[in-house]
């Protein structure tokens, strides 16, 4: 359920004026005071804000507070600034009614903060997306460009607006944003060139020089210093609280999302290091032969770099500052310019630049803002202008500042009276008379176009003749002496002859805002604004684009020879457009109050508001509103609130809400005079009446409480009992069924253990008459048994011992097999044929089968180890198979020559270089290579020689040479013999009547005998179709030696005979070989 809340909630002081009661200046001020200190800052007359400037940063504009206001009614929460935009807003979304929001109030009293708190609620409530965010983005980022080139320090404020802004918000039908414009009003441009004690110039310099980087200054030839300026005051460059260098980069951003190009920003910035410059641009006199003097610049430096920045030529400025052309008539007439003159015209430079880039960066920004859709737009104008203000000295820009406060005053009495008096008319409710003091008659000493100031001024500076600020007050000192706003020293009004107060130069107004002493001096030369014509043609022969559109009047092409308007007459008719403007739309007013002038938190002065809320006439505001009735709302929401003080409309009225109204207010007896029905609304005359239907109100929601809570309490203590009464009965039924539960679980067990007795005693007397019934069986069976046994035993005696022991025979022998062959198996020996390892022979009986099964297992790893061989293997094998078959129980050496491998190649005859000769004559393989002893037939000694052996045939050759020394083809060799001993001798036999067998046979010894007979055995054997060579092994051979048979005998010798055999020739026939012993 939707709370209804309303302004009259939780109330400090009163938070709507028209409630005070008593209603005088004190009273008011008190009540400003007491909220003030509450931290409230707003208060509302009807439906006039007025907002106190709190100087420091309240919790109040968070996004929690926009939605809390959101489609709120205006009286609905406490005063708040979101009130009165949300029902701006709301009304021009809903009703299609433009509307303006006019924020009045002295310079620092929070007008622009007040215009930006409107905007950016605004920006919050209304429609969302992409293009719609942009363009809120584009209107919010606008502010902070404007105020940097606008805004300056000021003794007021540190931000003070130096022009007026009004912004046109511009809404589509679903109040959607689509765009803005925004008007400026008169920049205080004298600014530029002097600032008051205290003051700064306008915050862009300071910005530009303290946040650019170093860069961009060398780009714009300025220097981080400000002292080296002459236009930027120093007494307050720097402003505790503002951060230039932040600004500065907060401006350069807003600038890129309004929509501004990298090089306009750039050209902006160079107009503003060109009017730094300018003011650097000092001029000295030099004497002309006419006695005049005449100016020129003092150090061109600051003139030439002002000139290279915006592409001048340097000549031509330098003579604008020294000649003034008058154009008169057909006739150009030159006239040289004094000092200063030439100071004049370069600040008049400057303060035309600047005011004119201002002007400019308005319309660029109006250029990007504008609305796209060219649909009829709803229209939102936010009013910001320059505050009401007096300073110690008051000129030509106070002046004008002053006459649009007041006009903005007299448009609020106009309106706020106008819409009073609608409201009563649209109510049908009857309007009374009140007494106000009208500002009118001030706006019309100041703006009537007979004799108002403004006018005078135009007559006096448009005259010919000499003209001076002085004839200008003379002039007014005439025309207006009698006017009672008007005070002059030197005025027929004789009462101001003797006020020390007002000095001869100087005259004074009294304003609805009090009392403002203006010094007349530079008001004819500001109202007339004049630039040298030289010097806009200077600035228009620039080839800087933005400052050729600057100065359009410098075209020689269009030179317009009539004088242009002045600066009071613009201003003039720019507000008499604004105030048009104004009232065509539904006004709403934001007066602002600045509570002290220290710009201070928490200090609330009495003196400065009472001031404030005299001059912007706040009093009589309230007595407006209080004319007729203090207080009106409408039926709903009065019914509403008061419901509750009548038996017939609490706690439903079920009818119109005016006739519930009418019922109430009957029944609680407030006097017919007291309040009028109007159409929709009820109208309260005396808040007192208010107050005491709040006062009531207050009293029966106390009541109302109190029965609330009564019954509340009674329904909590009622649903407590009945938990308590639910809750026993369960507690009651748990234990019941528990103690029953135990009492049958007891009984349950008793009853199982007689059961159990009882079943057991039974049991035993079953199972003992069992036992005995079994027992008797079981003694039948077993004399059954017997008896049978007996009998069996009886007859089956005689078959059963004729088999029985074959039988068992024949199980043993299978079993004691089955155990043998199983243990053959665990005991295996090794797959090597050299392993001779078998496992012992169990029993005798099986000795035969336990031979042959090792001789077949032998055999078996034989053939598995054969299968491995490679073919050489296999060959030195098949070779040692052979010298077995002839050797083997033959010949002694033989059993030693097993464990040799046969080698073959003795000598490496190959790799020997020693034997490449012999090697080279030899052109078969050779098989066998090897040093053999020749046995000398004479004597019996042994000669070494090379022995080689090929398929074909062997050759002897000699060791030392490798000399052959015979090659004998194996078909030649006939036989071979060796003795049965242990010796190395064999001898070569040869076929009779060979070509080999010349010389004879040979008698060689060698220690590879077996592997060479072997060898020469295998090679006759496979070479040549020849037959097998015979190996003769006895102990006693013959040999040819030539024609002589010899014969070589062999005999075993003692151990003195050495280790190895010796070989001695006996006789002619005989040689002795004695063969050491076998060991
Ligand atoms: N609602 C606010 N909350 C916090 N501070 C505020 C508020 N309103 C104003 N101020 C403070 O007061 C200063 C002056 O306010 P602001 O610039 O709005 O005055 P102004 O009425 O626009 O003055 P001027 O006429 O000189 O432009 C601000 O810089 C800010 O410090
Ligand atoms: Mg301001």
């Amino acid at each position: 359920m939707e709370v209804k809340t309303s302004l009259l909630d939780n109330m400090i002081g009163v938070g709507d004026m028209v409630l005070l009661e008593p209603l005088n200046e004190d009273s008011f001020i008190e009540n400003l005071r007491k909220r003030f200190d509450h931290n409230e800052i707003y208060t509302y007359i009807g439906s006039v804000v007025i907002s106190m400037n709190p100087y420091r940063s309240l919790p109040i504009f968070t996004p929690e507070k926009v939605e809390e206001y959101r489609n709120r009614n205006f009286y609905e929460l406490s005063p708040h600034i979101y009130a009165l935009a949300d029902e701006a807003y709301r009304s021009l979304r809903d009703q299609d009614k433009d509307q303006c929001i006019l924020i009045t109030g002295e310079s620092g009293a929070g007008k622009t903060e007040a215009s930006k708190l409107v905007m950016s609620y605004v920006a919050a409530v209304c429609g969302k997306g992409q293009e719609v965010n942009k363009v809120k983005e584009q209107l919010l980022q606008s502010n902070p460009v404007l105020e940097a080139f606008g805004n300056a320090k000021t003794v007021r404020n540190d931000n003070s607006s130096r022009f007026g802004k009004y912004m046109d918000i511009e809404f589509d039908f679903k109040g959607d944003p689509l765009g803005g414009v925004i008007s400026n009003y008169l920049l205080e441009k004298s600014r530029v060139c002097k600032q008051p004690r205290g003051e700064r110039n306008f915050h862009i310099f300071y910005q530009l020089l303290s946040g650019a980087s170093g860069d961009t200054l060398t780009k714009l030839k300025l220097d981080r210093d400000f002292s080296k300026y002459n236009y930027l005051s120093l007494d307050s460059a720097t402003v505790s609280g503002l951060d230039d260098a932040a600004s500065f980069r907060t401006v350069r951003n807003a600038m890129q999302i309004v929509g501004f190009m990298e090089d306009e920003v750039q050209s902006v910035l160079e107009l503003v290091a060109a009017v730094l410059k300018l003011g650097n641009i000092e001029f000295k006199p030099e004497s002309r032969v006419n006695g005049f003097d005449e100016s020129r610049v003092k150090d061109k430096n600051d003139l030439k770099e002002m000139c290279e920045l915006l592409g001048i030529e340097q000549s031509v400025l330098e003579r604008a500052f020294s000649y003034r052309t008058v154009e008169a008539k057909m006739e150009k007439v030159s006239t040289t310019l004094n000092v200063a003159q030439a100071y004049y015209a370069r600040d008049a430079l400057a303060k035309n630049l600047y005011s004119r880039l201002f002007s400019w960066l308005v319309t660029r920004i109006n250029e990007s803002i504008k609305a796209q859709a060219k649909t009829r737009h709803k229209v939102m104008g936010v009013l910001d202008i320059y505050g009401f203000e007096i300073f110690e000295d008051n000129s030509f820009e106070q002046f004008i500042i002053n006459y649009c406060n007041e006009k903005l005053q007299q448009i609020f009495i106009e309106l706020t009276l106008r819409e009073e008096q609608e409201e009563y008319v649209r109510e049908g409710i009857e309007w009374t008379n009140i007494e106000y003091f009208n500002n009118a008659v001030i706006c019309d000493l100041i703006e009537n176009n007979q004799n108002g100031i403004l006018a005078m001024l135009d007559e006096e500076c448009l005259r010919p003749g000499t003209v001076t600020d002085d004839t200008f007050l003379d002039k007014l000192n005439t025309i207006c002496a009698e006017h009672q706003h008007f005070e002059s020293r030197l005025s027929k009004n004789s009462k101001f002859l003797t006020d020390h107060s007002l000095p001869h130069s100087c005259f004074r107004i009294q304003h609805y805002a009090g009392k403002v002493l203006y010094r007349v001096e530079g008001f004819v030369d500001k109202n007339n604004d004049l630039l040298y014509r030289d010097l806009s043609q200077a600035m228009y022969k620039a080839t800087h684009s933005l400052m050729r559109q600057l100065f359009p009047e410098g075209n020689p092409a269009k030179v317009n020879l009539k004088r242009p308007p002045t600066a009071g007459f613009q201003f003039k008719a720019s507000v008499g457009g604004l105030m048009r403007n104004l009232q065509t739309k539904n006004p709403n007013y934001i007066r602002c109050i600045k509570p002290n002038d220290k710009k201070a938190s928490h200090i609330f002065t009495d003196s400065l508001v009472c001031h404030q809320v005299r001059y912007l006439g706040l009093m009589e505001n309230v007595r407006v509103r209080r004319a007729g009735y203090a207080f009106r709302q409408p039926y709903e929401p009065c019914l509403e609130r008061y419901k509750m003080l009548c038996r017939q409309t609490w706690p439903h009225w079920r009818g119109p809400a005016r006739d519930g109204v009418e019922v109430l207010l009957i029944d609680c007896s407030v006097p017919a005079e007291e309040f009028a029905y109007g159409r929709s609304k009820i109208f309260i005359r005396n808040p007192r009446t208010l107050f005491t239907l709040e006062e009531r109100r207050r009293a029966c929601l106390q009541d109302l409480a109190t029965l609330i809570q009564k019954i509340y309490r009674g329904w909590k203590c009622r649903t407590h009992f009945i938990l308590l009464k639910k809750s026993q009965v369960v507690v009651a039924a748990w234990y019941r069924r528990y103690a029953q539960q135990k009492k049958y679980e007891k009984i349950k067990r008793a009853t199982l253990v007689m059961q159990s007795f009882t079943r057991g005693w039974k049991a035993r007397k079953i199972l003992r008459q069992l036992k005995y019934e079994k027992r008797c069986k079981e003694a039948v069976t077993t004399i059954a048994a017997y008896w049978h046994g007996t009998e069996v035993r009886r007859e089956y005696r005689k078959f059963f011992r004729a088999n029985a022991g074959k039988k068992i025979y024949c199980f043993i022998i299978q079993r004691i097999m089955q155990k043998y062959f199983l243990g053959l198996k665990t005991t295996m020996p090794s797959m090597s044929p050299i392993d001779n390892t078998w496992s012992a022979q169990p029993y005798s009986f099986l000795e035969g089968a336990h031979t042959e099964l090792r001789r077949i297992f032998h055999f078996w790893r034989c053939k598995k180890h054969r299968g491995q061989f490679t073919e050489e293997k296999k060959a030195v094998y098949e070779e040692k198979l052979e010298a077995s078959e002839i050797f083997k129980d033959k010949k002694a050496l033989y059993p030693s020559s097993v464990s040799q491998p046969f080698k073959g190649d003795y000598l490496e005859i190959q790799k020997n270089p020693k034997y490449q000769k012999l090697n080279s004559a030899v052109e078969e393989k050779v098989l066998l290579a090897d040093v053999v002893n020749k046995i000398n037939r004479a004597n019996g000694k042994g000669s070494p020689r090379l022995f080689l052996l090929t398929k074909s045939n062997f050759v002897l050759a000699d060791q030392k040479t490798g000399q052959v020394k015979a090659s004998v083809p194996l078909p030649d060799l006939t036989s071979v013999s060796v003795s049965t001993q242990s010796d190395g001798f064999f001898a070569l036999k040869l076929k009779e009547g060979s070509a080999s067998a010349a010389k004879g046979d040979f008698l060689l010894s060698s220690e590879h005998l077996i592997e060479i007979i072997t060898k020469l055995h295998r090679t006759g054997t496979t070479a040549a179709d020849k037959d097998q060579i015979n190996i003769d092994i006895s102990d006693e051979f013959l040999v040819q030696f030539k024609q002589d048979k010899v014969c070589v005998k062999f005999i075993q010798g003692g151990p003195k005979n050495g280790t190895s055999a010796a070989c001695k020739r006996k006789n002619n026939r005989l040689l002795e070989v004695s063969v050491p012993s076998s060991p």
